[in-house]
């Protein structure tokens, strides 16, 4: 693996490599989940691209950007062990050098749910994922169905600005009692771990109320009554799989979508409905 910092060495290091080329772009800290898109992508591409890029932009004022977990010594050994040709892992500086002040909205999209709680951090994901898929001009886009808004909002910026990139999207990876990994459930503190898998368990309550023929608001009953009450829910719904706008019955695709605060750790989670 040949690991770079800067555009130009980045550049460099990808032109001469065979097609077609996968690219995984994370914040680092990686685990399990991240390497399933670095395996997805190693399973089809010729080539792979990762980048370790923990973005400010996408931070708002008083969030984690400080305190997120980072590991750069290991997440470059898991990415060789993986099978990444090149790591790409800039500072801020190369990046978001002095004056840079452009940023992409995508309209309502990134106003809704994460975006209303997080202002401003999609326009911080499509900025920097445009920047990437710029130098990294890759044929694969991996992404994670984790993320499910980003994921939406990510393939809204390739399909609107013409990037010429494919987007793939890789099925969650959770822990064995259903918790979806993330990079944040390191600050869970032991009764919080023990209570986090009831997101998931109420997501699935949720969706089988729907498909009873239940309203939205009676499933949504449903999943509070299973979430552990150390749970703070921030939104539990059901929402079009491409604009993210909430639906009143279950019409897929469609996602059923929560988030909850754990103490002060945030999780995400949700439930890709295709049938
Ligand atoms: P990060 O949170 O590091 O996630 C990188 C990629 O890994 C995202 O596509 C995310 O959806 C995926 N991922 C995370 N946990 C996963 C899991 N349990 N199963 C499957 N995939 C999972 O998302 C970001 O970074 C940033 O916003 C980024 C896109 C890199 C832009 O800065």
């Amino acid at each position: 693996m040949i690991a770079v910092a800067t555009i130009e060495g980045a550049r460099e290091a990808l032109t001469s490599l065979p097609r077609p080329l996968g690219f995984v772009p994370t914040m680092g800290a990686l685990h399990d989940g991240h390497l399933q898109l670095v395996r997805s992508a190693r399973d089809t591409c010729a080539s792979v691209a990762a980048s370790v890029f923990v973005n400010p932009l996408q931070f708002a004022p008083g969030e984690d950007f400080e305190r997120y977990p980072r590991d750069p010594q290991g997440d470059a050994t898991k990415l060789e062990a993986g099978g990444v040709d090149v790591l790409f892992a800039p500072p801020a500086h190369v990046l978001y050098p002095p004056g840079f002040s452009t940023g992409i909205d995508l309209g309502p999209i990134c106003t809704a749910y994460e975006g209303r709680i997080r202002p401003g951090h999609f326009r911080g994901v499509a900025t920097v994922v445009a920047k990437l898929l710029n130098i990294v001009q890759p044929d694969v886009l991996y992404v994670g169905q984790k993320d499910a808004q980003q994921t939406a909002v990510l393939r809204k910026l390739v399909a609107e600005l013409a990037f010429p990139v494919r987007v793939h999207v890789v099925p969650t990876v959770r822990e064995p009692d259903g918790l979806a990994l993330s990079s944040r459930n390191v600050y869970l503190d032991a009764r919080q771990r023990a209570a986090a898998p009831t997101l998931h368990v109420a997501l699935r309550a949720m969706l089988e109320a729907l498909r009873a023929g239940e309203p939205v608001a009676v499933a949504r009953e449903r999943a509070l009554s299973v979430l552990h009450p150390l749970a703070h829910v921030e939104y539990l719904d059901v929402v079009n799989a491409d604009t993210f706008e909430p639906v009143e019955r279950l019409a897929p695709p469609v996602f059923v979508v929560g988030a909850a605060r754990f103490g002060s750790t945030r999780l995400l989670d949700n439930l890709w409905v295709t049938a």
